[in-house]
């Protein structure tokens, strides 16, 4: 297998990666086990992206967690993930401060049951002058849910005469957003196979590039985050230019 590390230039990271984990049920289906076994071994592939992503100097590291839609699976296991939530991020919060790691979250995090998200708090809390990366978990959060709550507020500012509708511009939306602050998503990772971004933010990954990867989510190591940015960093980012206008070459042949 390549070194994937050592192919990786430092000079040319993606400032933000979003990754929807999936696959869980998949491979805790394969070992003969429970969904909630494969959302527990889910939490080692978090732990190894975020260290993987803090370790080499990525800005912003957003995780979709749990999507506005997820609250239709079975009770059983909305509770078992709302309980390895609180679990988690209580026992990781030492090892955030260590590597110097923020914790921050986007959606509706009012509608989260009390227990998470007072030990979310805490944890945002705790870990808020960290300064090395920013760790984003989205939790009850959809793309269309954030576009809405921006155009409402929007709206609202507008209503109140603190805004003019001609002041709506694309950066003025963005300080809408729950991304407020954040750049631009610049590479969208999925595991387990699927295509899809399923209502992930849809705003802020209008030019990401997107990565899909067979593995389940459990299986995702640290090399295969070096392999998708090695990826990224091959490909040619035109933003809508021409090959012969872009000055940035491919460090790949
Ligand atoms: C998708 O797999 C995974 C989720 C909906 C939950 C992700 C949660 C974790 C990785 C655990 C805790 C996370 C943190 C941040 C502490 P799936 O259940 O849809 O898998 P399937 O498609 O194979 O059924």
């Amino acid at each position: 297998m390549p070194n994937w590390k050592e192919k990786i230039d430092k000079e040319r990271l993606p400032k933000h990666i979003a990754i929807i984990m999936d696959g869980n049920g998949r491979w805790a289906r394969k070992h003969d086990k429970p969904r909630v076994f494969g959302h527990q071994n889910g939490v080692t592939a978090v732990r190894n992206a975020a260290e993987a992503a803090a370790e080499l100097g990525v800005d912003y590291l957003t995780l979709y967690a749990f999507s506005t839609e997820n609250w239709n699976r079975p009770k059983k296991e909305v509770n078992a993930l709302m309980e390895l939530l609180v679990k988690t991020i209580n026992s990781e919060t030492d090892t955030l401060l260590k590597n110097k790691i923020k914790l921050n979250s986007i959606g509706d995090i009012s509608e989260m049951p009390q227990d998470c998200y007072d030990e979310l708090k805490i944890a945002i809390d705790r870990t808020a002058d960290n300064d090395r990366m920013t760790l984003n978990l989205a939790l009850n959060y959809s793309g269309r849910w954030d576009i809405t709550q921006a155009g409402r507020r929007i709206a609202q500012d507008v209503k109140d005469g603190v805004m003019n509708p001609e002041d709506i511009t694309d950066e003025k939306f963005n300080d809408y957003l729950d991304t407020t602050g954040m750049p631009d998503v610049e590479l969208l990772i999925r595991t387990s196979g699927e295509q899809r971004i399923s209502n992930f933010l849809l705003w802020q990954v209008a030019y990401a590039e997107l990565y899909f990867t067979p593995k389940l989510w459990p299986e995702f190591t640290k090399e295969d985050l070096h392999e998708a940015i090695v990826n990224f960093q091959c490909r040619e980012r035109r933003f809508g230019k021409t090959s012969e206008q872009l000055t940035e070459s491919r460090k790949c042949e």
